[in-house]
């Protein structure tokens, strides 16, 4: 399976952070914060990964991740020169998906917690399309699904103003390949963006989407606003102090997947000592 992390965007809600550098490159506490996304990726099997970014940041990116090569991954990267939505990432993905099934992630969501991994493994096969639905206070900013007893899919909503369920849609997605052929077919939507959403229920419509239910033992945070975004790197904080453990450490989830040996993780590591981050991969078991 291949993955996309979306890192496009304007990042309008984070101005003036966001007037000269990309949001997904902003510190959520001791890491950027495209480190997160791409860590679920390499959690859930993925590692050949297209990274989209805006026209303007796409070589910093570059100069951050490299090829990927060092992480015994695969990282390619491609431009999205407008914000025109986050169904836009599989035409703009459509050579790099090729036939194969794929995953995409926005650049600024972060999740962490016990059981996502094999939760996350669990759904990298899909037949059809697979959202999560993680319980929120305010389900109207969000895609929205409810479902029945079965986690069959009965309705998904973009941010409506009744949501029918607490259940927001996190911005992680797992489609079979007809997602590319899906789409071509959408039209963008009042604020002028092809909606992630409008893929989603053309699956639903073939009765082919499904909901995995992200628990409450799992955290969901996204990094979209000043307090939002102060919140993420608080939570990251208080949980690394706490524990000695890294939440979103791309070097420790390739190593862990076994992706690279420890000789390998330890050359990534030397030239970090200083920070303790390169300390903290030297003592990985
Ligand atoms: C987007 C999607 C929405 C999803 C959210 C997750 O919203 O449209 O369905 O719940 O990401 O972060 P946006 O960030 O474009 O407002």
């Amino acid at each position: 399976m291949k993955g996309i992390v979306l890192a496009g965007g304007s990042g309008t809600r984070l101005a003036p952070l966001t007037l000269a550098i990309s949001k997904q490159l902003m510190p959520v506490y001791d890491k950027p914060m495209i480190y997160y996304p791409i860590s679920t990726l390499l959690i859930s099997g993925i590692r050949d990964i297209l990274i989209i970014t805006t026209p303007k940041d796409a070589q910093l990116f570059k100069d951050l991740l490299g090829d990927g090569g060092r992480l015994g991954c695969n990282f390619e990267y491609a431009v999205q020169e407008k914000p025109n939505g986050i169904a836009e990432a599989f035409l703009i993905g459509r050579n790099f998906i090729g036939n194969d099934k794929v995953a995409l992630i926005l650049g600024d969501n972060l999740f962490y917690g016990s059981g996502l991994s094999a939760l996350l493994q669990k759904n990298n096969d899909p037949n059809g399309g697979v959202v999560f639905g993680y319980h929120v206070n305010n389900p109207n900013r969000y895609g929205v699904v409810d479902f029945d007893a079965n986690g069959k899919v009965v309705s998904i909503e973009e941010k409506p103003l009744e949501p029918k369920t607490n259940y927001a849609v996190p911005g992680i997605y797992f489609y079979d390949n007809s997602v590319v052929e899906i789409a071509e077919l959408i039209r963008p939507s009042k604020r002028g963006e092809l909606e992630i959403t409008d893929i989603n229920k053309v699956y639903l419509e073939k009765e082919a989407l499904h909901v995995s239910i992200l628990d409450k033992g799992i955290a969901w945070l996204d990094t979209g606003t000043f307090s939002s975004l102060m919140q993420a790197s608080q939570f990251v904080q208080v949980i690394e102090e706490r524990q000695g453990l890294k939440i979103g450490s791309i070097e420790e989830a390739a190593y862990t997947m076994g992706y690279i040996s420890k000789e390998q993780l330890h050359k990534i590591a030397k030239p970090l000592l200083k920070s303790g981050y390169g300390e903290y991969l030297m003592k990985l078991n």
